[in-house]
């Protein structure tokens, strides 16, 4: 059982924050699957303070529990009135981030860019835990370092420690540094040698949770993470972008399940959450935003198909909901096995070179 103060989660992973994805639709369909723990993509302080549309975005629906609202911000005022905002929305838990490695905006820190700024990152952790009710607990996300010179990792350890001194209730971190976005492997290393380090790590909230990031494809990299680094649990990000068959495979693995964890989706099963995640898509945002939105899980969908390349290019003209259907009784009328979404077919790369991985919300 996964704590993060009195809240208790049955599994030791959960659905990272992914800006332009994670939405509701998205966690309603990892949480069909069996994912235990959703977090919001960034949202940002500012336009929340606002109020208007990324307010109301904001607010969570009855079925999308438990949930992390994620917060970025440049200063501990208006991240504080963020975060008390998030806790009047109901969010079960808030999380920091200090991870974006987005470039600076208007010469304002934020995001991963905060953890070269040891002081305001620490001010903005304690002005969190100043205006949020103690009983909802406080995580943050961070990367491993801003870059990899020794004054980084110990402004990295500052912030961390300090985390644990304001009773935060556990911290999630990309084994990538800040400089580095998404260029090279996420350092595994590192995560073990911090987890020897604050494992047993304890403050008011009880346990803290240490969870690790980073290169997390398959259900079984999950258990992998787990046993090499020792942190408590595991944030899936790309690994679960039109694959959130990942979480039932990985439930299967705690129900010593291999067949069933090694098991691809049958066609059958992927039009299903095909047609599902549209059906959430377009309530949330209407038939040509959901359209767009879904021909880029389309495209990540379609590596679990024999035929995945033919549906890849089908995917990327959908602009109505008729497109989409046009698609599936093409390509998903017929039953047939489906394959495992390999890391070489996950389309690792991707994001490699995308400074926009967390585009600014709103
Ligand atoms: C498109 C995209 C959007 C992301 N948005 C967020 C975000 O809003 N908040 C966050 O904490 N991390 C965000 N991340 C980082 C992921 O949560 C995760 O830490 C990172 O992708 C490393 O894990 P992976 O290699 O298993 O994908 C994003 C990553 C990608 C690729």
């Amino acid at each position: 059982m996964i704590r993060l103060g009195n809240l208790q989660i049955d599994a030791p992973f959960y659905q990272a924050g992914l800006a332009g994805y994670s939405d509701h639709a998205m966690r309603v369909v990892a949480r069909e699957h069996g994912c235990p723990h959703c977090v919001t993509e960034a949202m940002l302080d500012h336009f929340l303070i606002a109020g208007g549309k990324a307010r109301h975005a904001a607010e969570i629906p009855d079925n999308d529990h438990p949930i992390t609202g994620q917060l970025m911000g440049s200063n501990p005022h208006d991240i504080a009135r963020g975060a008390a905002i998030l806790a009047d929305l109901g969010y079960d838990v808030i999380d920091v981030n200090l991870a974006c490695p987005v470039k600076k905006i208007k010469k304002k820190a934020r995001g991963g860019h905060l953890l070269s700024a040891t002081d305001t990152a620490i001010d903005i952790l304690k002005a969190v835990r100043d205006a949020v009710p103690d009983e909802i607990p406080l995580t943050v996300k961070l990367r491993r370092a801003s870059d990899d010179s020794p004054e980084a990792a110990q402004r990295f350890f500052a912030i961390f420690e300090a985390t644990i001194d304001n009773d935060y209730a556990g911290a999630t971190v990309h084994g990538r540094t800040v400089e580095q976005k998404y260029i090279g492997p996420s350092n595994w290393g590192f995560l073990a040698d911090l987890t020897q380090r604050y494992r047993d790590a304890a403050n008011r909230t009880g346990t803290f949770t240490i969870g690790g990031s980073g290169d997390v494809w398959t259900a079984r990299d999950i258990f992998r993470m787990i046993q090499q680094t020792g942190v408590h649990w595991v944030s899936v990000a790309r690994g679960c972008i039109g694959n959130p068959w990942i979480f039932r495979q990985a439930r299967a693995l705690l129900d010593n399940n291999p067949d069933e964890a090694d098991r691809p989706p049958t066609i059958h099963e992927q039009r299903a959450v095909l047609l599902r995640h549209f059906e959430c898509s377009l309530q949330l945002h209407g038939e040509i935003p959901a359209s767009k939105m879904m021909r880029k899980f389309g495209i990540k969908f379609a590596r679990h198909h024999p035929r995945a390349d033919d549906i890849k290019n089908a995917f990327i003209s959908v602009s109505t909901l008729a497109d989409w259907h046009h698609v599936l009784d093409r390509f998903y009328t017929t039953n047939g096995p489906g394959r495992l979404a390999d890391p070489e077919n996950a389309t690792q790369n991707a994001f490699a070179r995308n400074d926009d991985a967390c585009p600014t919300p709103g």
